[in-house]
């Protein structure tokens, strides 16, 4: 599919939505006053998150001109495009179909000649078989011991997702199991995940799509020599075959790397490393959770795929949600987005929503390479409430920028409670309640007044109110819910980028650092060609490095 995307701003939605953008007075509490219905029109159910948008910064004329304004740019036509596995990754020829990895098995989805929803299920079977093993025991170490800590080497897609899901999915791990992820080329990373460990019972999985990311790749190299330095009586390619498997689309590479094809996870060019959590990429995951809790997780994606494929616009909320990031980001001029979950379990969600939607939409080009017609993408951001209140709600509460934010909170806590936590839960859930009325509805110079301040301070004790939040909502934080949690974010990425006219699954943008590094390499190491080669600046920090480092 690779039309060429309507600009947006030709539309007579975004000329409608630029008209009402300019008379916008918003206005909460008047809204919620002389609308008793309001909440009841603006919240939605998605298969099991409900989400209220009362709190957004919509009224009756914004919505309508969003949804036209989806229909004008042709979301729904795309969106098909992107389930039937057409190439909607226009810069790369790419189908787009991370949807299909959570297809049931019974599905069958054909894409340039071949099932693959057959594809996914045979490789998750061989995934479900392996976590199995290593759960149960049956998977030993090269000295015959189970393996006790599973540390999955990866960055980016790579990494985000299954920490983020194993994080979030703490309730569900088998003790006595512990993963650990490295990520990062700082050889620190390394040595303090790897610090305490047993080789003899630690079992590496090294994620990576293309098995060509020189921080994942020098990683498994480090590890790889830990390995075989603690275990030195073993033969070495006995130890890396017990010790080692793999996660790429690249089995060849898998293969030079000396990890056995037989020990490794293949997935396909159509996944996007950012959307790869659902794929082998999440073995760390299913080995932690089990492949019961995966499949559920799993199942979890489905759901919001069938609700953003089928649920008429007006009740799809991934559309919705996509769309009203638009009208915040492009007629309200907002720059950033919070991400606020009161759940700690969540604390690296808003850290991989950075990949999934910055990665996404951070471009400055469409699909057919002419410029984008508006701005692009938001910076997206956060931490578990309620630390963020402690920190950085001021800036939302009082401060000059309009900072759209999202609240995610759950009915039950991960934990079944100790006497007493009903109590605290139910203070957390007071916090994320209050602190959404606060942004919506503020408070007055006159109800400061009332409160018996002294007029010198009252303007400093003002919240004007009107600042907008989304709250989502769901029974627990189960793995069937953050499956349809991350896929909700999914899809509204997916439709923020098509009203853009963006190729939202690319990421062209990361490459020129990646040269570049290969270059400076050689010039820190001390050769003077290379170093020649570099700006003044460069050379000049080279120089310090250089003067400062002991060894
Ligand atoms: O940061 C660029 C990127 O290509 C991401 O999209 C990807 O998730 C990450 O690098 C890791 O790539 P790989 O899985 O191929 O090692």
């Amino acid at each position: 599919m690779t039309d060429a995307p309507v600009d947006p701003t030709s539309t007579a939605a975004w000329g409608r939505l630029t008209a009402l953008a300019a008379d916008f007075t918003p206005d909460l509490r008047r809204w919620f006053e002389e609308d008793p219905h309001r909440v009841d029109r603006l919240t939605y159910d998605a298969g099991d998150l409900h989400v209220d948008l009362s709190k957004a910064l919509l009224d009756d004329a914004v919505l309508p001109a969003l949804l036209a304004l989806a229909d004008e740019v042709g979301v729904a036509a795309r969106r098909d495009a992107m389930f039937a596995g057409e190439h909607i990754n226009v810069t790369e020829d790419r189908a787009v179909l991370h949807t299909a990895l959570r297809l049931p098995a019974d599905a069958t989805l054909e894409v340039d000649g071949q099932d693959v929803v057959a594809d996914v299920h045979e490789v998750l079977d061989r995934v479900y078989a392996f976590a199995d093993q290593v759960r149960s025991g049956a998977w030993t170490g090269v000295t015959g011991e189970r393996i006790r800590t599973v540390v999955n080497i990866g960055i980016g897609g790579s990494d985000l997702g299954p920490v983020m899901a194993y994080e979030a999915l703490a309730a569900y791990r088998q003790d006595g199991l512990e993963c650990r992820f490295i990520s990062n080329i700082d050889p620190t990373d390394a040595a303090t995940t790897l610090a305490g460990l047993d080789p003899a019972t630690t079992l590496f999985i090294v994620s990576s799509k293309t098995f060509g990311t020189l921080e994942t790749l020098t990683n498994a190299r480090l590890c790889k020599a830990w390995l075989l330095d603690g275990l030195a009586s073993a033969d070495p390619t006995d130890a890396v075959a017990k010790h080692f498997v793999a996660v790429s689309t690249a089995l060849d590479k898998v293969a030079d790397f000396g990890i056995d094809p037989a020990n490794a996870f293949g997935f396909w060019d159509w996944v996007g490393g950012r959307y790869s959590v659902d794929s082998a990429i999440g073995t760390s995951l299913a080995v932690a959770i089990g492949p019961e809790r995966f499949a559920e997780l799993l199942a979890g994606f489905h759901t919001m795929d069938e609700h953003f494929r089928t649920a008429p616009p007006e009740r799809n909320v991934p559309l919705l949600l996509g769309l009203l990031n638009v009208w915040y980001t492009n007629f309200l001029d907002a720059e950033t987005h919070a991400v606020l979950p009161y759940a700690q379990l969540l604390h690296r969600f808003p850290a991989y929503l950075q990949q999934l939607t910055m990665e996404s939409n951070g471009k400055g080009v469409r699909w057919d390479g002419s410029p984008v017609t508006t701005d692009t993408g938001e910076i997206y951001w956060g931490e578990p409430g309620t630390n963020g209140q402690h920190a950085f709600y001021q800036l939302i509460h009082q401060g000059t920028r309009l900072i759209p934010a999202d609240f995610i909170a759950f009915a039950e806590p991960s934990y079944p409670l100790v006497d007493g936590a009903q109590d605290v839960h139910e203070l957390f859930l007071a916090n994320f309640l209050a602190q959404t009325a606060a942004l919506a509805f503020g408070k007055t110079a006159d109800e400061v007044r009332a409160e018996g301040t002294a007029e010198a301070v009252v303007p400093a004790r003002v919240f004007t109110g009107n600042r907008p939040t989304t709250s989502i909502m769901a029974p627990a934080l189960t793995p069937s819910v953050l499956g349809q949690l991350v896929a909700l974010y999914e899809h509204l990425t997916f439709t923020e980028g098509v009203v853009w006219g963006i190729d939202s699954f690319d990421q062209w943008g990361v490459e020129l650092g990646k040269q570049l590094a290969q270059k400076v390499g050689p010039a820190i190491a001390g050769d003077t060609d290379a170093l020649a080669e570099q700006d003044a600046s460069t050379q000049a920090l080279i120089a310090y490095y250089r003067k400062h480092r002991t060894k």
